[in-house]
């Protein structure tokens, strides 16, 4: 790999200095081989006898990771390297696995043999489908996955001993295999459908369709415009650097936790609306604002701060973000393919327009996220907007495992362990109930 090492530059440093008394402290700066430079704040606190107090990470890194870059201001996106646009237009979603999980492309062979290994785990244990018994029909599908992720724990002991990098690979695999497993058997229970097995003649996108869409009363070929647009929704949503359901994985895999485990506490961090939850929250969005004349009354809305605008925002890209010019086109594609004309999509445009134009939004460098677009094709694909995040979290999984992976893989690798600036009541004595 061309890639080289991030280092510490002994030139570099960094020296706080206390107002009140004049004391100096210096500490090393970290160059990475893109982005800012890092203070390594490392000995702060034994060193200062302070604390540094960043609650929602704006200016805080929580590790050195190789796997994906973000340049927010430039809204680049890079994975090991290559542009997204790049792995999007050219790559398919099998390939982006490879290269998050090892680092480098794969060779023919590589890849061939890859693809095998995640063909060939993507059927789940016969006993799982009973998990699903347990749930309401009208359970969200994200509550079913959090659990039967979890539940896959109790059924593949064989590679839980993450001191072991074969059982720890091979448990990335399962997990990239399995999700759409169990995606599509948690979307069947939901509208009643017989669970469809996995078929290891299509590819993971058109596999995926398949097990959604298809019924046992008659064949049903997937369309390769939609497996097309499937593979893209899939690479856009790969990885995305440090972000609140990765750090969650990374957190939770920091106290030795199975992987299983792991991704599980990822899918739990992904369903909230600010994060993988907005896709669905867009297209609830739509449709309570229901035409275009509501428009302007919705957008005075977000002004008030009564809701705020789903899809739109992100902590790190200010300028635009790269994902959603990518989903963008496949979105037009998709529905002029399909001969889709669903008026949604006329109030999400007009929505679009207003808001890159409008001062509030332009100084607040509020642009398009990723999932404006993606529920728009999902609907247009036959999902229920309940599937939306699902389908963010089987991507998500590789981007999870590979950030777990690397982290498994450092020698030295401590406990996460958080401290706080404590604002409550200083020590006081107990009083009996009966004095208070
Ligand atoms: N609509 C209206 N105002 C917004 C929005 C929005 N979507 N996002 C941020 N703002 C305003 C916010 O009110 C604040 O204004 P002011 O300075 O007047 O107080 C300012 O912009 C900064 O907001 P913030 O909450 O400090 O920004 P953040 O970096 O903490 O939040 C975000 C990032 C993505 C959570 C937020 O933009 C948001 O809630 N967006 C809508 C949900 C969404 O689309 N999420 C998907 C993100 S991309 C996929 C993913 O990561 O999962």
């Amino acid at each position: 790999m061309s890639v080289a090492k991030e280092q510490i530059q002994p030139e570099k440093t960094f020296t706080f200095t206390n107002d009140q008394t004049g004391e100096k402290w210096t500490f090393p700066v970290i160059e990475g081989t893109m982005g800012p430079d890092t203070v390594d704040i490392r000995s702060f606190y034994e060193e200062t006898g302070m604390f540094t107090l960043d609650p929602s990470f704006t200016s805080t890194a929580s590790c050195k990771s190789r796997i994906t870059f973000i340049d927010g201001d430039k809204g680049q996106l890079l994975h090991r390297g290559y542009n997204i646009k790049d792995l999007a237009e050219k790559s398919n979603f099998m390939e982006v696995a490879y290269l998050l999980l090892y680092g480098d492309l794969p060779s023919r062979e590589q890849y061939e043999e890859f693809r095998k290994n995640i063909t060939y785990h993507t059927m789940v244990h016969e006993q799982l489908q009973f998990f699903f018994r347990g749930f309401r029909r009208d359970a969200h599908p994200m509550a079913i996955m959090c659990g039967v992720v979890g539940a896959l724990a109790a059924f593949y002991h064989d590679s839980l001993d993450i001191s072991d990098p074969r059982q720890r690979e091979i448990s990335a695999h399962r997990l990239i295999a399995k999700l759409p497993t169990l995606a599509a058997m948690a979307f069947k229970y939901s509208v009643g459908q017989p669970f469809v097995y996995p078929r290891n003649d299509l590819s993971f996108a058109e596999n995926f369709l398949h097990m959604c869409f298809a019924v046992p009363a008659e064949p049903y070929k997937v369309s390769p415009i939609l497996a097309d647009a499937m593979d893209k929704i899939l690479i856009l949503h790969a990885d995305h650097e440090q972000n609140a359901s990765t750090s969650t994985v990374r957190l939770a895999g920091s106290s030795q936790a199975n992987p299983f485990a792991c991704i599980a506490a990822g899918i739990a961090s992904l369903w909230g609306p600010a994060h993988g939850g907005a896709n669905q929250a867009v297209l609830e969005m739509l449709e309570e604002i229901g035409s275009k004349d509501r428009i302007p009354e919705f957008i005075q809305g977000v002004k008030d701060k009564k809701y705020r605008l789903m899809g739109f925002g992100h902590r790190v890209y200010k300028n635009f973000d790269p994902r959603a010019t990518v989903m963008k086109e496949s979105c037009d594609k998709v529905l002029a393919e399909l001969g889709v004309k669903d008026p949604l999509l006329e109030i999400a445009m007009e929505l679009e327009r207003i808001a890159l134009s409008d001062p509030y939004f332009v100084e607040r460098k509020l642009y398009p996220n990723v999932d404006f677009y993606s529920g728009i094709i999902l609907k247009a694909m036959g999902f229920p907007v309940e599937m939306f995040t699902v389908l963010f979290a089987v991507s998500r999984t590789c981007g999870w495992i590979s950030q777990w992976k690397e982290m498994m893989e450092e020698q030295s690798n401590r406990i996460g362990r958080p401290r706080q600036l404590y604002s409550g009541a200083q020590e006081r004595d107990y009083v009996n109930l009966e004095k208070r």
